[in-house]
């Protein structure tokens, strides 16, 4: 299936919902996305020991955050070796060392990306190849604005599943710790509850398989993501779908794509 024009998604959804599955699948079904992750990015700039995997990684060691213009300007960088962003000037490259050292957000951002002209220096792609799904940025509303400045996200998908479903697919595992034997009390539960068949030795739960954990986790979740559904919501590109799994989801998600971006397959 191709795109009839450039495809700029987002997945939000809480942890436990499936992004990745459904980020697989989409790649599957549309060949012509590619699935940009800032974290992937963040990793291999580090390994690859470029000025700016340098200075993040500094960052990182000093157990403060990457600055929010260091993962855009390592999404520019991405999307400008892609031939998916433009610029006009070409940014003079000792800018890096001159900003070594530099804790406020707002100096690094002047540094890298002078404000006023933010607009005008990059033009993007509007041609099919050039579609991605962005992973990992942004998080935040704040995050958000600055990306729309430089290239504007076309659809952010809110993937809604109620989060007892949630608790339920991820909390019925248990586990017989000495011989790794794994249970789901669902699909496929021990003969005697809280007991491993073979040595009636008792079962545990990950503690991260807690329910209670899951709770506060997506309740965090929730919290934190609505600035940033609000903000995609005000500029109209916000949809949501609704589903109890990946499996139910995944038509949905495929059919809005379409709707919004396919062309038919010939
Ligand atoms: C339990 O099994 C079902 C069916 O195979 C699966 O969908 C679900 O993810 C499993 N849950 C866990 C926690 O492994
Ligand atoms: C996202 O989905 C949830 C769950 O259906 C819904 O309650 C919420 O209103 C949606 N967010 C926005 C901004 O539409
Ligand atoms: C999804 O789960 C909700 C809440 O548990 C339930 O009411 C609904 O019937 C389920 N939907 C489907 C299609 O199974």
């Amino acid at each position: 299936m191709s795109l009839s024009r450039a495809a700029r998604i987002i997945l939000v959804g809480a942890p436990g919902v499936g992004k990745g599955t459904q980020t697989e699948r989409l790649m599957k079904r549309f060949p012509e996305l590619s699935s940009i992750s800032s974290g992937d990015l963040l990793r291999l700039n580090v390994r690859n020991r470029t000025p700016l995997g340098i200075q993040a990684e500094s960052k990182m060691k000093a157990g403060t955050l990457v600055p929010d213009t260091m993962i855009l300007r390592l999404i520019i960088n991405e999307l400008t070796n892609r031939g998916w962003l433009t610029s006009d000037t070409i940014r003079p490259y000792t800018i890096y060392s001159s900003s070594i050292g530099m804790d406020s957000d707002d100096t690094v951002d002047s540094v890298f990306i002078p404000s006023p002209l933010r607009t005008q220096k990059y033009n993007y792609s509007d041609s099919p190849s050039a579609s991605f799904i962005l992973d990992g940025f942004p998080r935040t509303a704040a995050q958000a604005s600055r990306l729309d400045e430089l290239i504007p996200i076309n659809l952010v998908v809110n993937i809604s599943t109620p989060t007892d479903i949630i608790i339920d697919r991820i909390c019925n595992r248990w586990v017989h710790a000495p011989s790794g034997r794994v249970y789901n009390t669902t699909f496929n539960a021990p003969k005697t509850e809280g007991k491993d068949d073979i040595t009636g030795e008792p079962l545990t739960r990950r503690e991260d398989d807690d329910p209670e954990v899951w709770k506060a986790r997506l309740k965090s979740f929730e919290e934190t993501s609505l600035p940033l559904l609000e903000h995609y919501d005000k500029l109209g590109v916000l949809w949501t779908v609704k589903g109890n799994s990946s499996d139910e989801i995944t038509p949905r998600l495929f059919k809005e794509f379409n709707r919004r971006f396919g062309v038919l397959e010939n």
